[in-house]
């Protein structure tokens, strides 16, 4: 089956916020954001933009009617600022004009004073000064400081992780439109319908039923959208509260990047002790969580990162520490991996180290030391199978792991200034949202009298394929053709309190209630039809191919006979049923439980290559034994293994957030900002699915896909320092991401960098003189 929504993409024929048709009178609006990092608004002078021709009204903090207030988790942060701001790009005002043309223009012409403050960017400095959101968190198992006694080799380090821009396609965007009766209907392109329902109303000081948000699909989330598309909803909505009028406001990229928040860069402090066989003892680590200037998701994203900092082994002793620092950057924000790729990144970056002292290769050392059935996570949950080891033999062996070691030894051997370098990255994801409650759907089917079905559930299509696995699901769970299928749009006044579509949970929460809804109807019309062929049991009757069978033959009763009869027969065709995850919890005060159903693993083998002098490189290939238990659509499944190992890669080597002294965000344009192409892709990707591997909670056996591929992009990293190291055997790298070709060349050249440290000479001269 193909993705249901691939004609339409590729025709340009999909709809997205803006291109339903304009309402009469519809009005735009755009958003004056503040210049400065952090400071005292001393006065703000928004007349000036009621005077430009077009514009309606100028909003700001004392406009809401209802609580300015948008904080998800913690109530922290106002949908616009009061008095102070806290980042360059936190929105102040909102301008409403005839068109966007002229709402820029509003925002253009207003002027501000501020009192600067001074501000921080560092997360070990806000923690120092003791700028914390939350309070720290700590998991434990074993007892670490005991556990250092029995090591050989104790070793240090320090982790330097970047942040990362979603740079989903369509940029934030919402539409609000007043209804009759003190309704507001909002088309958003938002993660969480339900969030933006529940804001909206608060803010405007309306009950929940009052506000309606419908979702056809977003062009891209990536968790940018969970929920940073809240505040969009809400400018929108109070836009249109003012003006009686439809609103609409859509970012454009450069406002968007300035604007939203990112993935969390993190420093992180290591310490990991392991006995001369390689087998690692203790692990402690200390992250540091650069929060951003508001709580947003990160608490959330933080108890990830703790939970994944072992990633694919079993340490008898660990204990990891995380704690919110809050500086003067946009809130940070749910990614991709919700901070499993910090946790992750930072046991490989140890294991590196400890390889590096015992003078083993990389692999050995994480070979040795692989969850097996029945170990503990740090957090107490066991670990269920043992599909860690049987991915990781399977890369080792299919992909023909001894032959690329020779091939790159020999290559190394033979190239002075070349290298090539590669890693294995075994990955261990948890699936389920970490807050237990979020672990809940629901879905709502119809049956029609001429046998069409429509589908609506409280999942966002956001081009992981999630329409494509619910239609996959109903067809199979009726026994009638997909074509019959209808998935519709998602809306809150058909499907209430949905969690955001996250946590790769989509599927597997939605399909589950999608299910239970088609078996109500089911068992309803199969009792009708055993009366109707007068046979005694309703169990013995299916449906395949649209075909109405008894004891698996035929009766000459179809699918499209049988609706009609049951519907002349007054029989109910349509079901509502709700999903939740059984037997997982969380106990925070042990800081022990079982918060996920599953954990998603496998192992990639990722090849590269160094231009050692212009420390330009390639990623040549990734190769991949990945476990997806039995896929609805393996080739909707593969788009999700290729699209998130490319933002792995991305985020570990060319994405380079960069802010300047004054916390301005200097990568602020897809000029400055270089996300993987085409061209940066290896050419050689290959990827197994691994066999038996079927999962009992996901619909018909399927694994959650969604986010736990990103995370073989970290291999690239660390097959690029082993590149490095075959050119500088003599040097110790820093551990800092991304690996840039810049900073790869400066690590591989440090004796350049003095020089050019020494001279005091412009950029220009030195460029000449070093040529
Ligand atoms: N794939 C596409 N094409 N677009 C997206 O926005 N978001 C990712 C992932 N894959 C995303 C995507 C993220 S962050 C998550 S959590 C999951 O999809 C969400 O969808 P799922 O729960 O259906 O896997
Ligand atoms: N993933 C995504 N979103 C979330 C999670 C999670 O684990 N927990 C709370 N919100
Ligand atoms: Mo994904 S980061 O859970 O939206």
């Amino acid at each position: 089956m193909k993705n249901i929504d691939a004609v339409f993409h590729v025709r340009g024929e999909s709809e997205y916020v803006d291109d339903l048709p304009q309402p009469a009178e519809m009005l735009f609006a755009a958003i004056y954001c503040s210049p400065i990092a952090h400071g005292k608004i001393v006065q703000c002078d928004l007349k000036k933009a009621n005077d430009i021709p077009g514009v309606a009204a100028v909003l700001s903090a004392k406009d809401i009617p209802g609580e300015n207030q948008i904080g998800p988790i913690i109530q922290d942060e106002l949908l616009l600022a009061d008095g102070e701001v806290h980042y360059a790009g936190q929105p102040i005002a909102v301008v409403i004009a005839s068109t966007p043309q002229a709402a820029r223009k509003g925002v253009k012409a207003i002027t501000a004073e501020f009192d600067e403050s001074p501000i921080i960017t560092d997360p070990k400095v806000a923690y120092q000064m003791g700028e914390i959101i939350g309070t720290p968190r700590t998991l434990a198992i074993g007892d670490v400081d005991a556990a250092w006694e029995e090591c050989d080799i104790i070793l240090e380090g320090t982790c330097t992780i970047g942040g990362q821009e979603h740079v989903y396609l369509e940029t934030q965007r919402a539409r609000a439109i007043p209804m009759e009766g003190n309704v507001i209907r909002v088309h958003a392109s938002t993660q969480s319908p339900y969030a933006t329902q529940r804001t909206v109303a608060k803010i405007l000081g309306f009950h929940h039923n009052q506000i309606e948000v419908d979702v056809k699909r977003i062009g891209g989330g990536f968790g940018g959208k969970e929920d940073q598309a809240t505040p969009i909803g809400c400018f929108a909505a109070l836009g249109a509260w003012h003006t009686g009028k439809p609103v609409e406001l859509v970012l454009n990229r450069s406002e968007d990047m300035r604007m939203t928040g990112k993935r969390h860069p993190y420093i992180s402090d290591f310490k990991i002790g392991a006995a001369n066989d390689g087998i690692i003892v203790a692990f402690e680590v200390n992250h540091y969580q650069n929060s951003g200037a508001a709580a947003d998701l990160s608490t959330a994203v933080l108890e990830r990162t703790l939970y994944h900092s072992t990633n694919s082994y079993f340490i008898p002793n660990v204990q990891v520490t995380g704690t919110c620092c809050r500086t003067n950057l946009p809130p940070n924000t749910a990614f991709r991996g919700f901070g499993g790729p910090q946790g992750m990144f930072v046991i490989e970056a140890a294991l590196e180290k400890v390889a590096e002292v015992l003078n083993k290769p990389k692999e050995e050392i994480q070979g040795k030391n692989l969850l097996k059935r029945g170990d503990p996570f740090p957090f107490g949950q066991l670990f269920q199978n043992n599909h860690i080891q049987r991915t990781w033999e399977d890369t080792l062996n299919s992909y023909d792991f001894d032959g690329i070691q020779t091939r790159i030894d020999q290559f190394n051997r033979d190239h002075f200034a070349t290298k090539k370098g590669y890693a294995v990255m075994p990955v261990c994801f948890g699936i389920s949202f970490t807050t237990t409650f979020m672990n809940q759907a629901s879905a709502l089917v119809h049956v029609y009298t001429d046998g069409s079905v429509s589908v609506t559930t409280g999942g966002i299509e956001m081009g992981q394929g999630l329409y494509t696995n619910i239609a996959k699901i109903a067809s199979e769970a009726f026994g009638i053709g997909p074509e019959r299928i209808k998935i519709e749009s998602t809306n809150t006044t058909r499907i209430a309190n949905m969690s955001p579509s996250a946590a790769s949970s989509t599927t597997l929460l939605n399909g589950n209630a999608t299910v239970l809804a088609i078996n109500q109807i089911l068992s309803r019309i199969k009792k009708f039809a055993a009366e109707k062929l007068n046979v005694t049991s309703a169990d013995k009757i299916t449906i395949s191919d649209e075909k109405i069978l008894h004891n698996g033959r035929e009766t000459g009763l179809n699918w499209c006979d049988l609706i009609q009869k049951a519907y002349l027969a007054r029989i109910g065709l349509s079901a509502h049923a709700f999903f939740a995850t059984q037997d997982i919890w969380f106990d925070k005060k042990k800081e022990k439980g079982e918060p996920f159903a599953y954990h998603v693993v496998g192992t990639a083998i990722v090849e590269v290559t160094l231009d050692c002098i212009r420390g330009r490189y390639d990623i040549d290939s990734v190769k991949i034994v990945h476990d997806l238990g039995r896929p609805l659509n393996e080739r909707v499944d593969l788009g999700q293994i290729e699209g998130g190992l490319a933002q792995g890669l991305g985020w570990v080597t060319t994405e380079d957030l960069q802010y300047d002294q004054k916390g301005q965000l200097l990568s602020n344009a897809l000029a400055n900002y270089k996300v993987p192409d085409v061209y940066f892709m290896p050419d050689d990707i290959q990827v197994k699915f691994l066999e038996d591997a079927d999962s009992e909670l996901g619909p018909y056996g399927s694994k959650a896909v969604g986010e736990p591929p990103l995370m073989y992009g970290i291999g690239a990293y660390f097959a690029l320092r082993h590149s490095m190291k075959a050119f500088r055997p003599d040097l110790e790298f820093a551990l800092h991401s991304p690996l840039t070709p810049e900073k790869i060349l400066m690590s591989l050249h440090p004796e350049l960098l003095n020089d050019l440290k020494n001279h005091d000479t412009s950029p220009v001269s030195l460029a000449e003189e070093t040529i």
